[in-house]
């Protein structure tokens, strides 16, 4: 059995959510230690350049030991972290090169951490050895500085994360790859910010919570620019029907693919792009994963009544959707959505569509299990938020099965 400690990134309870669905593919069971991070027990290796299709990981780190903490963090470290044990990871001769990054816990802790590195580093010249130790301002190193000094391929990024009454400490084996996100984010030739466009990271999430596979039938019946197709090719989906009211975003998609295409020509994805509304789709899907129309922008003050006027409207289109898409799609066949709560002042409005959508015959599904909804004090495992700070329109994600 074996153990990968995967770092959260910035939602960890959709990073967890996305883990627990697809930990099954790999005979993983998934451990979520806090908000910083999730242990994944194995059976088999798990796929290459894994991290490449998780949207919520932004370190995978193979464990290598538990040190057990009986009495402080201090005395473990000051025991266990030696020279031999840094070297250890190296081959016999030639340069050591090391960082380190401590999660999970004091300040005190990631000040010790780098204390007790930097005399190692001493130690290890003074014994006549080549090394390098990777320092940065941040709290751990980030997946940049870890890239940037070849930490992955060269040296090693040590990662030691406090848990309960040890401290569980690894190896890190991949970091995000924030250029490949940078250009799948903003590489693509249309863009449209009026209408919004889903984070590149969310859509690969929403994919691996309804945990579509190959050979699913795919539909976004309301796909904008292309957000949730691109993500949807790039894990391997074969055939995808995407389509929008309007001819403007059915043309930006039609764009953004055949760039995506360009860009990486290992892609085989049969995508089919049509003008359609939502409410005459009529494609026998196995899933639909999609972010509908969110309503009018915000401004922030928009009076009670407005906010209520709109979720109404918005409720009456998605039901309508909803209502269409069960005639149609398989039996089993899962959706996974966006949802806006819409903010203004004190006021969350939102809309309240879900009896009626039970009563279309469709079942609502959590996205977190019970255990790490505690971990991470989620309330409403089948209700998670994804959205800034300031955000005006916050964009939660709900799944349901056709019952
Ligand atoms: C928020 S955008 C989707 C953005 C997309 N996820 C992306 O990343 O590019 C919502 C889209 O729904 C479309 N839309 C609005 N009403 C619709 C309807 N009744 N049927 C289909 N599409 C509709 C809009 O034209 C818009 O492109």
């Amino acid at each position: 059995m074996e153990e990968t400690l995967f770092i959260l990134g910035r939602e960890p309870e959709f990073s967890v959510a996305e883990l627990e669905a697809r930990a099954p593919l790999w005979s993983g069971e998934v451990m979520a230690l806090s908000e910083a991070g999730a242990v994944v027990r194995h059976e088999q290796p798990l796929p290459e350049r894994i991290l490449n299709r998780l949207g919520g990981s932004i370190k995978q780190v193979q464990v290598v030991e538990h040190w057990p903490v009986p009495e402080s963090v201090s005395k473990t470290l000051h025991e266990q972290l030696t020279k031999e044990w840094i070297e250890r990871h190296f081959p016999e001769t030639g340069r050591v090169e090391f960082g380190v990054s401590f999660y999970n816990g004091t300040s005190n802790d990631r000040a010790l951490i780098q204390k007790i590195a930097l005399r190692l580093k001493k130690e290890i010249v003074a014994a006549d050895r080549p090394v390098r130790f990777v320092t940065s301002q941040d709290q751990q190193l980030s997946a940049v500085t870890v890239q940037r000094n070849g930490l992955i391929k060269k040296g090693k990024e040590f990662v030691f994360f406090k848990n309960d009454s040890e401290i569980i400490v690894g190896a890190t084996h991949a970091v995000q790859d924030y250029q490949l996100y940078g250009l799948r984010d903003f590489g693509r030739p249309a863009a449209n910010a009026k209408s919004g466009m889903i984070p590149p990271k969310l859509a690969q999430m929403m994919l691996n919570i309804a945990q579509v596979k190959p050979d699913d039938l795919l539909l976004d019946p309301f796909c904008g620019s292309g957000t949730i197709v691109q993500e949807a090719a790039l894990m391997g989906v074969k055939k995808i029907v995407a389509s929008d009211l309007e001819s403007r975003p059915v043309k930006e998609t039609q764009e953004n693919i055949k760039w995506l295409f360009s860009e990486f020509p290992e892609l085989s994805t049969d995508v089919e792009i049509t003008m359609r509304d939502a409410r005459q789709v009529t494609t026998k899907a196995d899933v639909i994963v999609t972010e509908p129309y969110l309503g009018k922008p915000l401004r922030g003050h928009e009076p009670h009544d407005w906010l209520a006027s709109q979720a109404k409207e918005i409720g009456t289109l998605y039901f309508q959707s909803f209502t269409q898409w069960k005639k149609h799609l398989k039996p089993g066949a899962r959706v996974v959505m966006i949802w806006p709560e819409f903010l203004a002042g004190e006021e969350s409005v939102t809309i309240d569509i879900e009896q009626a959508i039970l009563n279309l015959g469709f079942e609502k599904l959590p996205m977190l299990s019970e255990a790490s909804a505690v971990k991470l004090h989620i309330t409403t495992p089948n209700v998670l938020t994804y959205a800034r700070d300031d955000a005006r329109v916050r964009r939660q994600v709900r799944m349901w099965r056709v019952a």
